[in-house]
């Protein structure tokens, strides 16, 4: 089952980056006061870089009891530990350092200099899904790119089509760098909540496409427009900027 499309416009890139850490804090609170740790699946790109300075910005008096956070990456670029453009050194910096988060909580992608390889590295991450996971995301946050890609499966990309894995190797990615590990769509619909978080008039043509409605993994439809797929199972939120948003 999944959920009907919640569309929430802020008023300029900025708010939407302020909205989207308010209410990603108020759900870690609401998690942690239901007794749960809460699993949240992050993503790359520029405006996730900005939502989480303003998490840290914000988290304190937030409530939130960072010890108790569990963090997953939908995606990761092949490169080596420390890379400043891989999406878990962005995060450290932009606010996993600032807010404290237990580090044996922190589930990074492998890096490419750690001894396995692209393809190993991938099947390696799902068994530590398996083994330190719940088995789904509280919030699995959703960067959209200019056609329609969301963490890694790209359109008419060989990787948007494979199943019965949780993460699997990019080879050849339209956007660098060309290799690359992504969560599967049969991972990212293990969420209670899939928040896509967009910004920017390159983005306005793939939120139109992938808000036409959901679409099966391997359809022509989710082929085009890899963004049609992913849904909460309770809840899906656009949350996009101006530019990106529908014609009212
Ligand atoms: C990555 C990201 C990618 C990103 C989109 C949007 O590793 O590059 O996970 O999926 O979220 O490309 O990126 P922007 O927000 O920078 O446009």
């Amino acid at each position: 089952m999944t959920s009907a499309a919640d569309v929430r416009v802020s008023a300029s890139r900025s708010e939407l980056a302020t909205s989207v850490a308010v209410a990603l804090l108020a759900r870690l609170s609401h998690v942690q006061s239901e007794g749960r740790v809460p699993q949240i699946g992050l993503t790359g790109g520029s405006i996730a870089e900005e939502l989480h300075r303003e998490v840290a910005r914000l988290s304190p008096g937030s409530g939130v009891d960072w010890s108790r956070v569990v963090l997953w990456w939908g995606d990761e670029r092949w490169l080596p530990t420390g890379s400043a453009d891989r999406n878990e050194v962005q995060a450290h910096e932009s606010f996993i350092s600032a807010v404290g988060v237990d580090p044996s909580h922190v589930h990074a992608m492998p890096a490419s200099d750690e001894g396995l390889s692209l393809a190993d590295a991938a099947v390696a991450y799902g068994e530590t899904m398996r083994e330190h996971g719940a088995g789904y995301f509280d919030v699995l946050m959703l960067g959209v790119g200019p056609d329609g890609h969301v963490a890694s499966l790209f359109p008419g990309h060989p990787a948007a089509v494979l199943r019965d894995a949780i993460a699997v190797p990019v080879e050849e990615s339209p956007k660098p760098p060309p290799q690359r590990i992504s969560l599967t769509f049969e991972a990212m619909e293990r969420s209670d909540a899939v928040w896509f978080v967009a910004a920017g008039a390159d983005k306005a043509d793939a939120v139109a496409a992938a808000m036409a409605g959901p679409a099966e993994i391997g359809s022509p439809e989710a082929v085009e427009c890899p963004a049609r797929v992913p849904r909460g199972t309770e809840e899906t939120v656009w949350w996009l900027d101006p530019e990106t948003a529908p014609p009212s």
